[in-house]
């Protein structure tokens, strides 16, 4: 059984929570908020047996293997470095960190202490993405060339919402942008360079984005996201020699279009309950295995999606608070 904890016990931990309960060697021991009326509420919840008003001392507990960091963007380098430091593996959650190099950091400090790290692309662990590699791989498409994708909603603007806080790291890019590159990467391999438009907002955080990503051999990645445009948050992977469509939300798919040979297959990917179970059961496996990175997404290429989106940072002019 591999003993969790949670840090930040907002929206998507309670999520993390629920698809947990589907899982049948991990559970929550533990859950860490900034206030210990929160942690209690989030612990009664859930059937979490210890609940802490401070982060420090969910890092100090001795029964916890591994901790979920669920906090704001802004704060992932900061919690998840004192974890690591107290001797925990860790699962950050997307987009990792803020930049490039607050992403080294937490890099660098887990491989130096041989910890598990991973950040939670948890897409990549879900059915429909599975077999999304499994096709390509197969070649069934030719040699995939262009991939195209978007995420974004309209959503009504809210100083006080962290997707709006550019001091919590808000905006489209980093919160949804993240789905479509690291899309790109997963089946063109990492980009050369990308070419960025943006729209900074009133509150100082991206509110559109779009992005053309040169991959190696001649292959683009063609990215939009936004939180104040709605887009179609669909995917489509152009090969030499057929096509495959991700239905929305492209980032979490239920099903895949194979078009090849003139004819087309859906393959059906659906799953029962919340889809974050994947990546909770590839962290256990890989945790009883002594594994410190997933195969499915290691550490080089959080690195490698850090950066790109560095990159299309400065062409969009996003600069967070203290930069
Ligand atoms: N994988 C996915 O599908 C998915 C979906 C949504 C979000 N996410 C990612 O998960 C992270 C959290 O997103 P969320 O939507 O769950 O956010 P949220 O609902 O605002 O929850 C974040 C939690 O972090 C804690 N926190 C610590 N410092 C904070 C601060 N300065 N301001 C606000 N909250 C702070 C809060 O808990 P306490 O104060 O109680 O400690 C809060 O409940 C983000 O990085 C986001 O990109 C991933």
């Amino acid at each position: 059984m591999i003993r969790w904890g949670v840090v930040g016990p907002g929206a998507i931990a309670t999520g993390f929570a629920e698809a947990m309960q589907l899982v049948e060697d991990g559970e929550i021991v533990a859950v860490a908020s900034r206030s210990a009326a929160r942690a209690e509420t989030f612990g009664d919840r859930f059937g979490i047996a210890t609940r802490y008003g401070d982060y420090a001392s969910l890092a100090e507990d001795p029964a916890i293997d591994v901790v979920y960091v669920a906090t704001p963007h802004s704060r992932h380098e900061e919690d998840t470095v004192a974890l690591l430091r107290a001797d925990k593996h860790v699962l950050c959650e997307k987009p990792f960190a803020l930049s490039a190099r607050q992403a080294w950091r937490m890099v660098d400090e887990a491989r130096g202490r041989g910890l598990f790290l991973m950040e939670g692309i948890w897409s990549r662990f879900l059915p429909a993405y599975r077999a999304l590699v499994d096709v390509v791989g197969s070649g069934r498409i030719g040699e995939p060339l262009l991939v195209e994708a978007d995420f974004g909603f309209r959503r009504p603007l809210d100083p006080d919402h962290r997707l709006f806080r550019a001091d919590l790291g808000g905006g489209g890019l980093l919160d949804l942008g993240i789905y479509p590159v690291q899309l790109c990467s997963l089946l063109l391999g990492r980009p050369e360079h990308a070419a960025a438009e943006g729209v900074i907002g009133e509150t100082g955080v991206d509110e559109q984005v779009a992005a053309v990503l040169r991959h190696p051999g001649g292959k683009l990645g063609v990215v939009k996201a936004a939180i104040r445009v709605g887009m179609t948050c669909t995917a489509r992977v152009s090969g030499t020699d057929g096509a495959i469509e991700i239905p929305a939300l492209m980032h979490c798919p239920d099903a895949i279009t194979v078009w090849s040979g003139g004819g087309s297959e859906v393959i059906d990917g659906s799953y029962v309950g919340n889809g974050l179970r994947f990546e909770i059961e590839e962290i256990n496996r890989c945790l009883a295995a002594g594994r410190t990175e997933s195969p499915v997404m290691p550490l080089d290429e959080t690195l490698a999606l850090a950066s790109t989106l560095d990159g299309i940072r400065a062409q969009i002019g996003l600069v967070f608070p203290g930069e």
